[in-house]
């Protein structure tokens, strides 16, 4: 008598007739996610270190600092772009692997055996992503003019604090405007990329030259599914941007490194 997968997917988790190291990925997926979100609650609850000079971190942008507030101002904002990775459909399969193990792999048996899908609470909430993805439009361009000010550097050099001096400023250039740039690119590329944001734009329409506006919708189209092929790179590149960039500038702040002002 044979053993079919569908026999071996039965008898409960792990069970599979795979060889390979079908596990390597969900650990290493469940390794990199996991530090990312121990790194990014620790870098969003201190409320310390997160601008030098004209910089300022990605965990903290837009900077809002209301009297009524009384933890760090990270939690004012970090919702959105939380919001939007953890309901992104890429990342859905990816943590559903590593932390749920539902489905832990192709052809390896899973935890339970029924199948809801996303249509209850708390999964349901996976269909805001269109919401958070219009949030994470508006933040590229609020980066972008951080990015901006980054380049903004006070004429009179930096005070004792290594807050920027008041007055005048000139344009500049550091290391740490480079390394904003990137991650910003990156982030643009990600969030570009959307599945939502390319249904959004070109999934009502049947026939583009019919439509309303078909040629521009048709070359954004082209656009976003240029960068929708590669959502997954852009989706981890731009993680590991993200926390680099607060890394940076929170090194800097710290007195740890010194930035490199390029001219
Ligand atoms: Fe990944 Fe929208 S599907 S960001």
């Amino acid at each position: 008598m044979t053993t079919s997968v569908r026999d071996m997917q039965e008898r409960g988790l792990g069970a599979t007739l795979r060889r390979d190291a079908w596990w390597a990925a969900p650990a290493l997926t469940a390794l990199v996610l996991g530090s990312f979100g121990i790194y990014a609650t620790w870098a969003a609850w201190t409320g310390a270190h997160y601008e030098w000079g004209p910089y300022l971190s990605p965990f903290y942008s837009p900077l809002l600092k209301p009297s009524w507030w009384p933890l760090s101002p990270a939690f004012l904002i970090l919702v959105f772009p939380l919001g939007f990775r953890m309901t992104c459909y890429y990342y859905r399969k990816a943590y559903y692997r590593a932390f749920f193990l539902d489905p832990v792999a192709c052809s390896v048996g899973e935890p339970r055996h029924g199948y809801r899908g996303e249509t209850k609470f708390p999964f349901i909430l996976q269909n805001m992503h269109r919401f958070f993805m219009y949030a994470a439009v508006i933040f590229i361009f609020i980066l972008a003019y951080d990015v901006y000010l980054a380049t903004r550097w006070p004429v009179g050099g930096m005070l004792a604090d290594d807050t920027p001096a008041p007055g005048l400023r000139e344009f500049g250039l550091g290391v740490g405007t480079l390394v904003m740039t990137l991650n910003v690119v990156l982030l643009a590329c990600y969030t570009f990329g959307c599945h939502s944001l390319r249904h959004l734009i070109g999934g009502g329409v049947d026939c583009y030259s019919c439509a309303r506006g078909g040629r521009a919708r048709f070359r954004l189209w082209r656009g976003v599914t240029a960068l929708n092929k590669n959502h997954m790179l852009w989706a981890w590149c731009s993680l590991f941007s993200v926390a680099l960039t607060d890394v940076y500038i929170r090194l800097c702040a710290m007195g740890v490194i010194s930035d490199i002002r390029i001219f």
